[in-house]
């Protein structure tokens, strides 16, 4: 059962106008948030990025904070799985013809489904996983989480035919982010990440890492990371909601450190499932 602007019916009966602006144009925004043993982890963080986002693509918001949480609890009490992957995004509605500038008086499109949550197993967060590297060839808006996809649909593609999990992207020499998370780098026992601008998307991930690392004492900079400094790191990290902390042990056919799960890696993970069972265990963040 998904949700479809007011009513939650099953996928097969969910209908969208060909003319939705997400379909033409990608004029929207989305959000994918985990959701453990039915709660939705940091979903007032998801909620606050959406506000954020509708706001800079002028979309108003169609629901508040309560009527957000409201109807995602529906669709997560709807399926038959405990732990989920909840997506959800906003387009500009349907004009019913093709036309650029924003329609007057149409309502927005609000789309919520879940699929079942598939978090790395816990021999695969052992392991570690294979990336490539890409030029990053995004626009100059990547803060927004847009449904403007291709870019990722095509750096994903690419990393998959090369047997990888994730894609590390580099603008003008320097570490933007991965094509679906944020990256982390070690080197000498400490951990840097770049700053969040217009070049990557301000994960919610991202953020919990920072506070994480502030917590505990782990030396953590914020600042701009050349590749030569990701080619020579002692650990590479992907985060994102879905994936939490992974650790890249090879960059294009090259090990990454020692070509094994750093112990900064080990150690991060491991806080952020202690933060996750204690949030769990409170009754959840929702
Ligand atoms: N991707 N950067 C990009 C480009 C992303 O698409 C994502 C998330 C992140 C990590 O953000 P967060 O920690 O808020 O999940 C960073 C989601 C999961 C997706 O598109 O499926």
């Amino acid at each position: 059962m998904l949700y479809l602007n007011g009513d939650y019916l099953p996928a097969a009966e969910a209908r969208i106008s060909a003319f939705d602006r997400g379909c033409l144009f990608g004029d929207g925004i989305y959000e994918v948030v985990p959701v453990y043993s039915r709660h939705p982890f940091r979903l007032d963080e998801h909620l606050g990025r959406l506000e954020t986002n509708l706001s800079a693509i002028q979309l108003p918001n169609p629901h508040t904070r309560d009527e957000w949480r409201e109807r995602i609890l529906g669709v997560i009490a709807r399926q038959p799985f405990d732990d989920q992957s909840v997506y959800f995004h906003v387009t500009r509605g349907s004009a019913n013809e093709r036309d650029f500038p924003f329609p007057v008086d149409v309502p927005p499109t609000v789309l919520i489904f879940a699929a079942e949550l598939k978090s790395p197993s816990p021999e695969i967060k052992a392991q570690g996983v294979r990336a490539i590297s890409h030029a990053d060839f995004r626009w100059l808006r990547c803060d927004l989480k847009s449904l403007n996809l291709l870019p990722t649909v095509l750096l994903r593609e690419a990393a998959k035919r090369a047997g990888c999990a994730e894609c590390v992207m580099f603008r003008d020499g320097f570490l933007t982010e991965g094509a679906a998370s944020n990256v982390f780098v070690v080197k000498d026992g400490v951990i840097a990440v770049p700053p969040k601008n217009h070049l990557i998307l301000p994960g919610i991930t991202y953020d919990l890492i920072i506070e994480l690392a502030q917590q505990h004492g782990l030396p953590l900079q914020v600042r701009t990371i050349t590749e030569a400094e990701v080619r020579a790191a002692d650990e590479l990290w992907m985060t994102s909601s879905t994936k939490e902390v992974l650790a890249l042990v090879e960059l294009d056919g090259q090990p990454v450190g020692d070509g094994k799960v750093g112990p900064l890696a080990q150690r991060m993970d491991a806080l952020y499932q202690d933060y996750k069972d204690t949030v769990m265990r409170a009754g959840g963040a929702c």
